[in-house]
């Protein structure tokens, strides 16, 4: 469905019933990436994957978009669907508005799921390599993140294995407004520095990395993991960059056990003296 928050339309599945899950996209993707989770979880949580704005089905932005416009769309989101609070969940370029989120209203958030994500900005060099997407992105259209980031999304054994999971990608890919794209990629190469966040942060905390991934590696997600205080850090087995999609079962069985225990952790046990 869609809804009319900060003066634009923003699409949102919204499924299940039960304590709140909100799922973050990564880029250039949308809601989609997250149908294995939204089947899994929706049986016991209400799940709400949004698209942001630009991407999947959400209108496009007219003014410049920043991490922190996409993580204030997300709150009235949460104000239009009278959510106080809810599990925030983020992969990739949805970590950086998970963390935007924790910045502007950590009251909102009772637990944190991070996946192959990372805290730091961008350097120059990364910084240079979004602006010549967002150029590619005027010359050739959505095909120029496919083209990019196909490769590095999911192993070489797993394009091989999964071709039905290659097309699906590809369908997403190709579905996105270019604009919109542009938008998020000047976005995230002048995001904010989130390291000093992290001790900050005091929910339950999920961090979730793939063994072979290479935007957001193992190592880079494990100190990530190490300054939040508390946090649970797994890394799943012969998994890329798009662990959600790729290794779907795995991910979902962290995420399960996880928001089962985070909620045992936010009960009260104090029995009626
Ligand atoms: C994503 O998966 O969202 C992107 O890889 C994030 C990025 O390019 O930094």
């Amino acid at each position: 469905m869609k809804k009319h928050v900060n003066g634009t339309e923003l699409f949102v599945q919204d499924q299940g019933q039960g304590a709140p899950v909100i799922l973050l996209h990564g880029f250039p993707l949308d809601h989609r990436m997250w149908q294995s989770q939204i089947e899994a979880l929706s049986a016991n949580y209400r799940v709400l994957a949004p698209d942001f704005r630009g991407m999947g089905q959400s209108d496009l932005p007219v003014t410049p978009m920043s991490l922190t416009q996409y993580a204030q769309d997300i709150l009235a989101l949460m104000d239009e669907l009278r959510i106080e609070k809810a599990t925030l969940g983020g992969f990739s370029m949805g970590g950086y508005v998970a963390f935007a989120l924790l910045r502007l209203a950590p009251e909102r958030f009772s637990a944190l799921i991070l996946a192959n994500t990372r805290p730091e900005p961008d350097g120059q060099e990364g910084r240079k390599n979004r602006m010549n997407m967002a150029v590619s992105l005027y010359d050739k259209g959505a095909a120029a993140a496919r083209n990019a980031m196909l490769p590095k999304l999911v192993t070489e054994a797993t394009v091989q294995e999964q071709p039905q999971l290659i097309d699906s990608l590809k369908v997403i890919m190709d579905s996105m407004p270019a604009e919109g794209l542009v938008h998020a990629s000047i976005a995230m190469a002048f995001r904010a520095d989130s390291v000093g966040l992290l001790p900050t942060i005091s929910v339950p905390t999920l961090v979730i990395a793939g063994e072979q991934d290479a935007i957001a590696p193992p190592d880079v997600m494990k100190s990530m993991a190490d300054q939040i205080p508390g946090a649970n850090f797994h890394v799943i087995p012969s998994a890329s960059h798009l662990t959600p999609m790729e290794k779907p079962e795995a991910f979902n069985d962290l995420v399960l056990a996880f928001l089962k225990e985070a909620s045992l952790k936010s009960m009260d046990y104090r029995s009626p003296s």
